[in-house]
């Protein structure tokens, strides 16, 4: 369970968050939507400690995130965040194999190794093993953080617009792959995503935020609804329904 109580965050008189109390008691994908400026970004640093809360306190899997040692977190969870900054003179295997640090320490075992070729393999990345990060088009190198970040294997998993750079076919098959790898592992999987329709066919439950605040929640036929969308986007679309998921139309 994530558990999130009272959190407000300034940066400097700017009030950025403003009394979140938010519980994510079941495992499963849950999809945070909103529009730019939001809030998401903020919210998923402050849950992975990226940032020291204000106010507040945020529990993780039982761990209190202010109080619990880095180590002992990353075991529990990891993020992807929006933007990176990671070194490009590191080859995916390596990035990869970084994944792993908070359970090997840096001393690699034959365990670390089948799961980096697993991954790299399931993320569509062997053929790009030995390439630097560098090399790698966006969206190649999109795929492997999120690969580095599975890597990681923990059960609670952050991702920040983790379609961002991706094709139409691989932004499915990500979609595919972290259904599959959330039920397989049973997981607790929180993503930002602006694909409003990927949210409505692949979340088990939506959060959506709208200036600094929690808007509303549910499951994607109670939130993805005409009034809403007009609400969270001040958009004006048409909601159908595709074989009982709600399908968008936005673009025209
Ligand atoms: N370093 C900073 N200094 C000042 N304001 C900031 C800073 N970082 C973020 N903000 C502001 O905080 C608010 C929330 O930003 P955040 O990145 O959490 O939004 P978001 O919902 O993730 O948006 P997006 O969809 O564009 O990624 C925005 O208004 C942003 O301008
Ligand atoms: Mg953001």
């Amino acid at each position: 369970m994530i558990s999130i109580e009272h959190i407000n965050y300034r940066i400097g008189n700017t009030p950025i968050l403003t009394d979140i109390n938010l519980t994510l008691a079941e495992r499963g994908i849950t999809a945070l939507i909103g529009a730019n400026g939001a809030g998401k970004s903020t919210l998923l640093s402050l849950i992975a400690r990226l940032q020291p809360l204000q106010s507040g306190q945020i529990c993780v899997g039982g761990l209190d995130v202010n109080q619990t040692p880095s180590i002992r977190l990353a075991q529990k969870l990891a993020i992807l965040t929006q933007s990176n900054h990671i070194h490009s003179r590191i080859t995916v295997a390596d990035l990869l194999m970084f994944g792993r640090y908070p359970h090997n320490h840096g001393l690699v075992g034959e365990e670390d190794r089948t799961l980096v070729q697993e991954a790299l393999h399931r993320f569509d990345l062997t053929a790009l093993s030995n390439r630097y990060l560098s090399e790698l088009s966006g969206g190649q190198r999109q795929r492997a953080l999120i690969a580095m970040t599975f890597c990681q294997q923990t059960e609670y998993v952050l991702l920040d617009e983790p379609l961002n750079n991706l094709d139409i076919f691989h932004a499915r098959e990500l979609m595919r792959l972290l259904r599959h790898l959330t039920n397989e592992q049973n997981l607790h999987t929180v993503m930002v995503v602006h694909d409003i329709n990927m949210a409505a066919a692949y979340a088990d439950h939506i959060v959506a935020m709208k200036d600094g605040k929690i808007a509303m929640q549910g499951t994607p036929t109670e939130m993805i609804t005409e009034e809403n969308l007009l609400t969270l986007f001040d958009l004006d679309a048409d909601v159908l329904n595709h074989n009982g998921v709600p399908l968008v139309v936005h673009h025209i």
